[in-house]
């Protein structure tokens, strides 16, 4: 059957005939906001390159995530920035640092909010590196693997005991999630669960994030392509899936996401377990510079970038425009 009989603009006519066929819904309970918690109270550091998003001592954490909870947000990741760093990153499982003294307020202030801590060495360590740097047999410096998975599974029992509900990696240290499982269990915690970044990629886009948690890499390697993947890769994306599902993940993660689409697309079909997807910092700050300069409407196409990667296949989309896009689909409804 085709033209003349079969004519697909019937269907778009109208706005309710178009959410009638409507095959990607988004709603504001999917999007997951990071925060970044700092010491002090009543600090609010904006972040230049990030219009809208600032560094916040925890009084102002829980007054964001109350304003995100009443816009329908259910979820937020917290990243800390410590005070004082060290070549070990020790300050990562500070239990009076600012994201277990941030978990605590939240989960006093809002119990049905879902507390999510990132697990990472890279905000804490002076290098700025996702674990401690060592000189490998050929002279190589390197972050050192085996020696950063006590390290990580350290500060993901610290979270989870200071009331996070999920404790996410995002250092692509081989072996990770199986050793913080394994810790989180010998602690009691096993009900906490594993969000894994089990796909992340080398990425430009994470540009000005490494502004926000002040983390880039200032010793050692210049990057972390000896740590993240290859962004030409995706038979590899499903090893790594694969991986972090043997060793217990709960839930897997593919980040960036704008140019990542056919990632998340290839490993929600390869798993049952949810799937997250990071709308990173880089792809936040085009969107705000170019509706800054009034060539893009930022309402329009913020919710269109939402859905294209709900449509791939995401279902937990972190944002930072987790709130603005909460109130435009209230706004819509
Ligand atoms: C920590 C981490 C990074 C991001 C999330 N967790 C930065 C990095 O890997 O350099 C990036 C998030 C963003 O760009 O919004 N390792």
């Amino acid at each position: 059957m085709s033209f003349p009989i079969d004519r697909p603009r019937r269907l778009r006519r109208t706005e309710s005939l178009r959410t009638l066929v409507r095959e990607t819904h988004l709603k504001p309970s999917d999007f997951m906001l990071p925060l970044f918690a700092v010491s002090g109270r009543g600090v609010r550091r904006p972040i230049g390159s990030m219009p809208g998003v600032a560094q916040l001592s925890v009084d102002l954490i829980v007054e964001e995530a109350r304003t995100a909870f009443k816009a329908g947000v259910r979820s937020l990741i917290l990243f800390g920035i410590p005070d004082k760093k060290d070549a070990e990153g020790t300050s990562a499982w500070d239990p009076n640092g600012p994201v277990c003294t941030g978990f605590k307020a939240l989960k006093d202030a809002l119990p049905e909010m879902v507390l999510v801590a990132d697990v990472c060495m890279c905000e804490y360590t002076d290098h700025g590196h996702c674990g401690p740097l060592e000189r490998d047999a050929r002279g190589h410096v390197a972050v050192a693997n085996d020696k950063t998975l006590p390290l990580l599974a350290k500060a993901a029992v610290a979270y989870a005991q200071a009331g996070a509900d999920i404790v996410a990696p995002s250092d692509m240290m081989d072996g990770r999630v199986a050793a913080i499982r394994r810790a989180l269990d010998e602690h009691g915690l096993s009900e906490t669960a594993l969000l894994s970044y089990a796909v992340k990629y080398a990425s430009g886009f994470y540009g000005p994030f490494r502004e926000a948690a002040d983390s880039a890499p200032r010793e050692g390697p210049k990057d972390r392509k000896a740590y993240q993947m290859d962004p030409a890769n995706v038979r590899e994306a499903r090893r790594e899936a694969l991986l972090d599902i043997a060793e217990g993940a709960d839930m897997i993660m593919v980040k960036p996401a704008l140019a990542y689409l056919d990632v998340i697309n290839e490993v929600k079909r390869l798993t049952d377990l949810p799937i997250a997807a990071y709308n990173v910092s880089g792809e936040y700050a085009m969107l705000k510079a170019a509706a800054q300069q009034g060539w893009i409407d930022e309402k329009r196409v913020g919710l269109e970038i939402l859905t294209g990667i709900k449509r791939a296949g995401a279902d937990i989309i972190l944002t930072y425009s987790a709130v603005d896009a909460a109130r435009w689909l209230q706004d819509q409804a």
